[in-house]
């Protein structure tokens, strides 16, 4: 069975014994409630390092007031379990005294500027800050030469670039694909929050971030593409947070659309759960 640790000597120690073999180590840092999104993550960074740490972590400096921290679904069992069928060498799983040895609340806290203003970070003030807060320490306590993060957290994943550019990091980012139920709906922690009518609707999200990419690529105003996406998610039933195309840094596609790489995003609540999803593509 895998080997689980909250000990940072612990964690210190293993790390330093692969180093010193001259071993490459992968990291995939997780919330739990692990599930076949996370697992391809752990494949991925086992393809690009010889030992991979996972690390388990509730991180309570991300969510805000109104959020689902207390609820948020924990297996520790079951993730230890498929971590340790997904090749994972080593669970980190800190307490939060451990994580925040002031105490959250009293943390040193990083800002990324800029790209956590807009989407998530507008709709969820302070939520990024927490993630590169978190992020920051956990490659500090694994020290990793590669990280291996997902797209379905598309904007997450261009917060942590910066973080890691900008703090000189000495770590190697992999962008894992996202990976899909066989409806479409982007596989998530979250989904087990929905009911079956809520369910059924969910996988509406992907079909409408498909008909954005069609719609762009017949040549329809990104403005348009965006209202009507906007439109057809309200009339199903979502309430919608934002539905947009974006270049791949979030920034606004203006009115004529050359050629080029689009991400076309979209966050919506069903009933008490808010969903992401994102779908990039390219225009010839
Ligand atoms: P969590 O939501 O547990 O996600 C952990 C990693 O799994 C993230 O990199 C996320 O993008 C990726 N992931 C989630 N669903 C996925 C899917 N369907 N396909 C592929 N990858 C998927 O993201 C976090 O935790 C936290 O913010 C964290 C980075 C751990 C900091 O606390």
């Amino acid at each position: 069975m895998i080997e689980t640790t909250g000990e940072i000597d612990r964690l210190r120690a293993r790390v330093r014994e692969w180093k010193r073999e001259g071993l490459r180590v992968g990291f995939v840092p997780t919330m739990g409630n692990l599930h076949a999104g996370h697992f391809s993550l752990v494949r991925l960074a086992r393809a690009h390092a010889d030992r991979v740490v996972a690390s388990v972590f509730v991180n309570p400096t991300q969510f805000g007031p109104n959020e689902d921290l207390e609820r948020y679904p924990r297996t520790p069992e079951r993730d230890a379990e498929g971590l340790d069928a997904a090749g994972c060498d080593l669970l980190w799983m800190p307490s939060v005294e451990t994580m925040y040895p002031y105490g959250a609340g009293q943390e040193v806290r990083i800002r990324v500027p800029g790209v956590t203003d807009v989407l998530e970070g507008a709709h969820r003030p302070g939520h990024f800050d927490g993630v590169a807060t978190v992020v920051a320490r956990l490659f500090n306590q694994v020290q990793p030469d590669v990280a291996a993060f997902g797209r379905k957290d598309y904007q997450q994943l261009a917060v942590i670039r910066y973080l890691v550019r900008d703090l000189a990091f000495p770590v190697e980012l992999l962008a894992g694909e996202t990976v899909r139920e066989a409806d479409g709906l982007a596989m998530s922690s979250r989904n087990q929050y929905l009911d079956e009518g809520e369910r059924a609707l969910a996988p509406r999200l992907h079909q409408v971030l498909k008909s954005m990419r069609e719609a762009m690529r017949a040549g329809t105003a990104p403005a348009d593409v965006e209202a009507r996406a906007r439109a057809a998610l309200g009339e199903d039933g979502f309430d919608v947070d934002y539905a947009v195309v974006r270049r791949p840094d979030l920034t606004e596609v203006g009115a004529t659309v050359g050629p080029g790489t689009y991400v076309a995003l979209v966050a919506a609540r069903l009933g008490r759960t808010r969903l992401i999803d994102n779908l990039e593509f390219e225009l010839g």
